[in-house]
């Protein structure tokens, strides 16, 4: 059975570089097991019969890269994860912030949208203090699968159940349950849109246009130089004086001389 064969080195290697040209993620080799778990989901799809052959059919036919890109990505997250972020954002961000237009946020890895959506939960509670208080989210990932979840924003299992424990309240206030699904209320939808964009691209729309961008658990997949890179996209999108929020393993150090230091894991721009 090809779904029980190993991935031999060669092939490996040949995987690796694809997911690095396609992604920008770099993938130890010591990866092998859960590269090849993936990767037979797909063998198995397409009833293909050797990974040789999927390699072949990745490179020629146009729409495989993005089924790869969406079986190779990780996309762990939760509802306000990293309790000092939403701090930072609720209590200093937000409350300090003094614009009458609207505060222009970007999730740049949202995967399934619980990021966007706790920023949104957060942006809304701020409303009932401030009431001119005007918001836009815009949450994008390179994988489209996780963009559909987001898009939907129904959630079902431990992710919203351990929310619904943890912030009751704000659970109560700002989803529909059904017996399957809890879904976010229309107001926080209608800030808040979802699109794909690949990270090593130039963010689409005008340049200097966000006020706080969350970068959050996705450098950890980049080598340096590819972060480096990254940044400097991220950058471009950023006003000057923006404040850049990145994931609780990452950090700044030898990336960029654009950004000076404010809090652990947050960066304001020049
Ligand atoms: C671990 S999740 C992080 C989600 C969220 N930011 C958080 O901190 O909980 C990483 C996300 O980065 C996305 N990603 C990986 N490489 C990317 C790239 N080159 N461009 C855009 N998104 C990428 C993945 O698809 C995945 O959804």
């Amino acid at each position: 059975m090809i779904y029980l064969m190993e991935l031999n080195s060669n092939q490996m290697e040949k995987i690796i570089d694809l997911v690095h040209f396609h992604t920008g993620i770099t993938i130890s080799p010591s990866k092998k097991s859960m590269l090849q778990g993936r990767i037979r989901q797909r063998l198995k799809a397409l009833e293909l019969e050797s990974y040789d052959d999927y390699i072949a059919y990745l490179q020629t036919d146009i729409n495989e890269k993005q089924e790869f890109i969406n079986i190779i990505t990780t996309n762990e997250t939760t509802f306000f994860r990293t309790e000092k972020v939403w701090k930072y954002f609720q209590e200093e961000f937000l409350i300090n912030w003094k614009n009458s237009l609207p505060v222009k946020i970007w999730s740049a890895a949202a995967s399934t949208g619980e990021e966007a959506y706790s920023i949104a939960m957060s942006c809304e509670e701020h409303k009932k203090i401030k009431s001119s208080f005007q918001y836009e989210i815009v949450g994008t990932d390179i994988s489209t699968k996780v963009l559909k979840y987001a898009q939907d924003a129904r959630y079902s299992g431990r992710n919203i159940n351990n929310f619904k424990e943890r912030h009751t309240k704000l659970f109560q206030t700002y989803f529909n349950e059904d017996d399957e699904f809890a879904e976010v209320v229309p107001e926080l939808k209608k800030n808040t849109s979802f699109s794909s964009h690949n990270l090593f691209s130039i963010p689409k729309g005008n340049i200097a246009q966000f006020d706080i961008v969350f970068l959050r658990n996705v450098l950890i997949y980049f080598k340096q130089e590819d972060q480096k890179q990254v940044i400097n996209n991220i950058s471009r999108a950023m006003k000057p004086g923006a404040i850049l929020i990145l994931g609780e393993s990452e950090s700044l150090n030898g990336l960029s001389s654009e950004f000076e230091y404010v809090h652990p894991q947050t960066y304001k721009k020049k």
